[in-house]
Parts: C-alpha cells; sequence; structure tokens
C-alpha cells in the first residue's frame, strides 16, 4: 500500500494532502487540532503574490528581490525564486476555488504591506485566513470523501520512525483513546511554528507547541537559524497570548508615534521616508524598541488610525475594529491603540532543500516548520503563501520519487521519548529564552541562559528534548556574532556578509553540533520575470 503521513492539517498540510491527492497517492492528514483550529485560521492581513492588478508595473522578480532584501538575504535563493514565480498561480487557485477576495471593480484588489515596494498583497478584510482555510478545507473535503485523504484528528505525534538515515513512518497517539500506532511510510512534517515554547507571548497558537520540532531535533533532523525570532510591531496583551493588529492597519494607514515633547513624533516617517510605517518588520520592531528608550520620549509606541476613512474600516478592516473594541474596549476609529512587539513568526525551522527534502531520505517539510523562505526576517503575507506552496511542492516531490511502502500497526511497547510538558518547565524555559533572546542580544545575556537551561536540564530530565530545542536557539544565538534581519547583537551591531549562511543545529547522541553551510548558488531563474 501507499501512502504519505501529514503531520499537521493547516494550510501547508491541507496543501501536501490536496497535490498528493491530486496526483492519485493517499495520505493520512495527521493533528492535534482539526484544520478549522489550525494556526492558519488566525492569519489577518493576507497573502503575497505579483498580480498586479493595481497597475504598479510589478513583477513575480520584483516580488523574489523584496523577499531577499526583508530577509536579509539569509533565505535560499532558488526556493524564493520557486515561491515567488508560483505566487500569482496560487492566488488565481484561491480565486478559483470561490475565496471571496476584496476585489477592485474588475480583479482581485491588492494592498500594501511590509517591506513591499508595490501593492501585492491579497485579502479578504482581515480575517484572510480564516476566509482562506474555509476553501481549503471544503476542497480537501472531496478528497476525504473518495478515501485519498484519511484524517487522523486528535492524534498526537510522538517520534519519528528511523533508521541509518532514513524515515520509516511516525508514531502517533489518539488522544481520546491513548491508543498509540506505528504508521510506516514517507513522511511530511507540517507542524507550523513553535509558539508552545513562548506561553502567553505569541500571536501564534500555543497549540502549535514545538514538541514536534524538539522531537524532530534529538532524533536527528537538521534544522536552520534558529537565532530568527520575528518579533510583529504591533500586538497587543489579552489573556493568554499576544493579539496581532494586523500590519495591514499601516498598510492602510495607520500611523506609528511616540510622544515627544509633547507631540506626537512618526518617527518611523522620519527616519524611513520611502517605506515608513511599512518597513520590514525587524526594523519596525527595532525603532520602536529604542525609542522607547530614548531619554526625551514616553514609554508607550501608539498606532493611530483615527484618520482611515470610513469605507477603509467598513470594507477592509470591519473585523480588526470589532477586536479591538471587544479586547481593549477601545474604538480605533476615534483613538490611537497602544501597541508592542510580540513573537509573531519562527523563521527558523527545519532545513530543507528547495524540494523541501530533510537530511532523512523519506521525510519532508514545509510550512512555518522550516526555514527556507524567510531569511532572517519573513515579509507579512508571505507566510500563507509560503505554507500553500510549500506543502505543494512537498508534495510533488514525493509524487516524482519512489514511494515507500505504507502500512499501519499498533504499538505496545514502551514509548520512551514523548513526555507531557510540565508546565512549570515550559515557563521557565520561555523566561529564560525571553530574557535572552529579545529584539537585542548579547553574549552575556545568551551565555548566562545557557547556564540556566544546564541547571534546568538536571532538574527536568524527562522534558530534555524541550531543553534541548531551546539550548541549539540559544546557541545558534550567540554563534551569530552580527546583526541581520530579526537577529540584533548589542556587542555585534553590524551586518557580516562573510557570515551569510544559514547555521545548521544538529544534534548525535544528546550533543548539539552548529555549522554555517554555504547557501545555494543562485540559478538562472529566467522564468521570473
Ligand atoms: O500583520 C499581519 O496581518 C500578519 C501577516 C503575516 O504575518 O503574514
Amino acid at each position: 500500500m501507499k501512502r504519505i503521513h501529514i503531520i499537521g492539517a493547516g494550510l501547508a498540510g491541507l496543501s501536501a494532502a490536496i497535490t498528493l491527492s491530486e496526483g492519485g497517492i493517499p495520505c493520512s492528514l495527521i493533528s492535534l487540532q482539526p484544520s478549522e483550529r489550525a494556526q492558519s485560521v488566525l492569519a489577518e492581513g493576507g497573502i503575497n503574490g505579483a498580480l498586479d492588478t493595481m497597475g504598479e508595473g510589478d513583477t513575480p522578480a520584483q516580488h523574489f528581490e523584496d523577499t531577499m532584501r526583508g530577509g536579509v538575504y539569509l533565505a535560499d535563493p532558488n526556493a524564493v525564486d520557486n515561491l515567488t514565480r508560483h505566487a500569482p498561480e496560487i492566488l488565481r487557485w484561491l480565486e478559483s476555488l470561490g475565496v471571496p477576495f476584496n476585489r477592485t471593480s474588475e480583479d482581485i484588489a491588492l494592498r500594501p504591506f511590509g517591506g513591499q515596494k508595490k501593492r501585492r498583497t491579497a485579502y479578504a478584510r482581515s480575517s484572510t485566513g480564516k476566509i482562506l482555510m474555509t476553501a481549503v478545507i471544503d476542497e480537501a473535503r472531496k478528497f476525504e470523501a473518495r478515501g485519498l485523504i484519511h484524517r487522523y484528528p486528535r492524534h498526537e505525534f510522538l517520534r519519528l520512525l528511523t533508521d541509518a538515515g532514513t524515515c520509516r513512518g511516525v508514531r502517533i497517539r489518539d488522544c481520546y483513546t491513548g491508543e498509540i500506532c506505528d504508521l510506516t511510510g514517507a513522511v511530511i512534517l507540517c507542524s507550523g511554528g513553535m509558539n508552545g515554547i513562548f506561553p502567553g507571548m505569541t500571536t501564534g497558537t500555543t497549540q502549535n507547541s514545538g514538541d514536534v520540532a524538539a522531537v524532530c531535533l534529538a532524533q536527528g533532523v537538521a534544522f536552520g537559524n534558529l537565532e530568527m525570532l520575528q518579533y510583529h510591531p504591533t500586538t497587543i496583551g489579552i489573556p493568554g497570548k499576544r493579539c496581532l493588529v494586523t500590519e495591514a492597519a499601516r498598510g492602510e494607514g495607520g500611523r506609528l508615534y511616540i510622544e515627544r515633547g509633547g507631540e506626537k513624533w512618526y518617527f518611523m516617517e522620519e527616519k524611513y521616508p520611502e517605506l515608513g510605517n511599512l518597513m520590514p518588520r525587524d526594523v519596525v520592531a527595532r525603532e520602536m524598541y529604542f525609542v522607547r528608550r530614548q531619554a526625551d520620549t514616553g514609554d508607550q509606541v501608539y498606532l493611530d488610525m483615527t484618520a482611515l476613512p470610513e469605507e477603509t474600516w467598513r470594507n477592509k478592516l470591519s473585523d480588526l475594529r470589532q477586536e479591538l473594541m471587544h479586547y481593549l474596549a477601545l474604538d480605533p476609529k476615534a483613538a490611537p491603540i497602544p501597541v508592542q512587539e510580540g513573537i509573531h513568526y519562527f523563521m527558523g525551522g527545519i532545513l530543507t532543500d528547495e524540494e523541501h527534502r530533510t537530511n532523512l531520505r523519506d521525510l519532508y517539510a514545509a510550512g512555518e516548520c522550516t526555514c527556507q523562505y524567510h531569511g532572517a526576517n519573513r515579509l507579512g503575507g508571505n507566510s500563507m503563501l509560503g505554507a500553500l506552496y510549500g506543502g505543494r511542492r512537498a508534495a510533488q516531490t514525493v509524487l516524482q520519487g519512489e514511494i515507500p511502502d505504507a502500512a499501519e500497526s499498533p504499538f505496545t511497547g514502551e514509548e520512551p521519548l514523548s513526555t507531557p510538558a510540565a508546565p512549570a518547565l515550559i515557563r521557565q524555559i520561555s523566561e529564560i529564552l525571553l530574557g535572552a533572546m529579545g529584539i537585542v542580544r548579547k553574549e552575556a545575556a545568551l551565555k548566562q541562559a545557557l547556564s540556566r537551561l544546564d541547571a534546568l536540564h538536571a532538574e527536568y530530565l524527562r522534558g530534555e528534548y524541550r531543553i534541548l530545542l531551546a539550548r541549539a536557539m540559544l546557541l545558534s544565538a550567540l554563534e551569530r556574532r552580527e546583526s541581520r534581519g530579526a537577529h540584533y547583537r548589542e556587542d555585534f551591531p553590524e551586518k557580516d556578509e562573510a557570515l551569510r549562511k544559514p547555521i545548521a543545529a544538529a544534534v548525535q547522541d544528546g550533543t548539539i553540533s552548529l555549522e554555517f553551510r554555504p547557501l545555494p548558488e543562485r540559478r538562472s531563474h529566467a522564468g521570473n520575470t
């Protein structure tokens, strides 16, 4: 029997499942949460593609340039070339599924978004993820009905089954019955970001616990750029998490300011006249951090949307307004919103080649759990694109290769690796990481954090693989002795071109090794115009 096992049922997982189904190969879609509750549903502002429907002469090549520049040239150029070249086709596919994108009188409308010089972000008000997921879930159902997609809802990933550099399958547990089974065959990991390592501090769902990443790292899967955490400039604190105030608010005209000498200082507009409030997120977040610390300013940055026209609130940001009124009891039409940086995305993740192969044979990965598209800083609007395109590309690679046989069997032995996370342990890991891996970092704090982790390790052997992942993050941040994108080192404030290489982290026998790996040479890209 042929069957591919996909871990994660968000956009990347669904995209992989649909592509495999279209190729006639069945798959298992394994997830803790139903697709309707996946992280992708929370995406707000939009999805990028150089459709050029606004008559600005946009091209995939310009999308490529913006993505590479935004990621400070640390992304895999061939992967980004593929991504940006296929983006318009992905948007048209979504349109064909019935996604009700906002439209001009003739075509899909595009809005300005951070770090991009042209309008290329397609959107459905400010609930793009929810609306897009509804259509993609519906598309997947067609294949579920034909038996090509077989869901394993409320199933937890326990570990990979590996043997001499090859992935032989995956071990999973049914969270309702507690039954454990082994699924042999090729695996595509689409497990999302590592929000659970920072409970309460991310805009993403902590259901994406980071446990899949931690276990895979411990099992020898290579990771890249684990030091690259994205702080989104505009979030608000709500019980249990950071709530995103979409970048679309600034795309539609919202302005950041801080009080200085009794006046509003629109610092982004003054410092960056070309892109202003829409500079890439790493730059905006860092500026916010620094202006708050100036002696002559207040200590709160505000997002002022009071001058936005009624039409924008009605047709483009209605859901954002509702959210702010609900959580802050503030009407953004009438009053500026206090905002703060919050962890939003993990640029670091599983290292793959542009075909989405990992370092283990028959193991592939796509979506936020990977690292090839976004380099040192992801552009807003490239996340859902990376998930959809990545899932599709990973599945295409599987379809083009030799597919190993698959089987399912109950597992009755003792499961040694995965253990439920002790909340106290996670809290301590989070606190240690946040102390050292904020917007500004330095060697002394990173080293101190490492020693605190070592002490924890002695206390909590059972949580060892989560500590290992945290260690790999800190070690990567220590190793990158430069400032690039989201990684800003107070002690190395400049970019070092000799370090324009991803840091690969891999574990053997419990020991982490790090290595700067050269980026692939950029292929000729005649198709990307
Ligand atoms: O701000 C936002 O709407 C986020 C979008 C993204 O991260 O792609």
